[in-house]
């Protein structure tokens, strides 16, 4: 019979895929970030190169596949449509939170399956903090890294999620030392993952100072786990979660807000995430000072169906990488770096509330 975890972790994928999650009022920011055209490129598109090293590991594009699943026989699926086309892409992946797996180790082929279609890709493996604070420690760490012979372990930040959902465990008191106990005894980067509500420069220094190595800033905009949650509290008839998903639908920091505050103020490796849905936005997300980029809800249908689907689908969003960098002159993912880019409105806005200057916004 499916434990509690593996029903849930059905539900949303289900739920991802049937029902509206994407956030409503609030954007990840993107219609206020602007490159300045070049009408002189001086470039040739077929030369410019993709390629990047990232925490010491090629990729031949700067995109990993966002942590999604693991735990049910859908999910070994999902993983291993994403696993192959990383592999043969020569990009990255995370896998969804291994908890499961860890307390039932007979789910482990479905998070396994990853490192044996992919021998050569760059994987993220995926505890959550909240498991930290309730007695998850080095060992569980080590054996989910194990599980996959992961390149990096991201600990996954969900208190949003965990506030609203029926079995929530929101307790994060203590968290920040249980991470640094990972960071002192693990030999493998370090990320710090939020799920959909953004990291503040102030957490994100916070991070820095107990040597987590990069973060992954998945920003407001994007997909709302308050959503998810809201759409699973209402086909349950529980009418409170139901209210609260709906109330805090569009809770966080937009994505690009997040990147720049934490670009800005630490020397964090930065993954921008969170409602990225075109190679534009990768892009504009690169520009700001982001040094990978990752989406996930866009690659869920097609990991359903085919390892060719999300190659298919992969392959056009690198395309449009490439077509900006051409329209902005860049040949390479360094020079993208420095191309001029404006960040205006309604983002500009919040950011000079933040206490954020104009002439900062690119990490140079
Ligand atoms: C079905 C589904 C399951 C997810 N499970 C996890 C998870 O287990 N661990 C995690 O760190 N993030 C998880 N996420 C969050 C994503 O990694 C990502 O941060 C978020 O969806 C925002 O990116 P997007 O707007 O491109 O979807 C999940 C997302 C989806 C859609």
């Amino acid at each position: 019979m499916p434990s509690p975890t593996e029903n849930r972790k059905a539900d949303h994928i289900r739920i991802s895929m049937q029902e509206d999650v994407q956030a409503k009022y609030i954007t990840p920011g993107f219609e206020n970030v602007h490159f300045v055209h070049k009408a002189l490129p001086e470039i040739d598109r077929e030369k410019i190169h993709l390629k990047i090293k990232v925490f010491n590991h090629e990729f031949s594009a700067p995109f990993i596949v966002g942590a999604m699943t693991g735990g049910t026989p859908k999910a070994k699926k999902i993983n291993t449509s994403i696993s192959e086309a990383v592999e043969e892409l020569n990009l990255g992946m995370g896998v969804g939170s291994q908890r499961a797996a860890i307390d039932e180790p007979r789910l482990e082929s479905t998070y396994r399956i990853v490192r044996k279609r992919a021998p050569n890709a760059f994987l993220v493996a995926n505890i959550g903090a909240s498991q930290l604070v309730r007695g998850y420690g080095v060992k569980e760490a080590s054996r989910a890294v194990e599980m996959i012979e992961a390149d990096a372990l991201a600990i996954h930040l969900n208190p949003l999620q965990e506030a609203i959902q029926p079995e929530g465990e929101a307790q994060y008191a203590g968290v920040l030392e249980k991470i640094e106990e990972l960071t002192q005894n693990l030999q493998i980067p370090i990320i710090a993952k939020e799920t959909g509500a953004g990291i503040s420069a102030e957490v994100a220094k916070r991070l820095e100072r107990i040597k987590v190595e990069g973060v992954d800033v998945s920003g407001a905009g994007g997909t709302s786990w308050a959503a998810v949650e809201h759409h699973r509290a209402r086909t349950a008839n529980d009418t409170f979660h139901e209210r609260l998903g709906r109330s805090f639908w569009d809770w966080g920091i937009p994505t690009i807000i997040s990147i720049i505050e934490v670009s800005q103020s630490t020397k964090l490796t930065i993954i921008g995430s969170g409602g990225l849905r075109s190679g534009l936005d990768m892009a504009k997300t690169l520009a700001l000072g982001a040094s990978l980029t990752s989406m996930s809800t866009p690659l869920l249908r097609p990991a359903t169906k085919s390892t060719s689907e999300v190659k298919e689908t992969l392959k056009l969003i690198i395309e449009e990488l490439r077509n900006t960098m051409f329209l902005v002159g860049a040949e390479s993912i360094e020079e993208l770096k420095k191309a001029p880019v404006m960040v205006i409105g309604k983002m500009a806005e919040w950011l000079e509330r933040r206490g954020f200057k104009p002439e900062m916004y690119a990490r140079r």
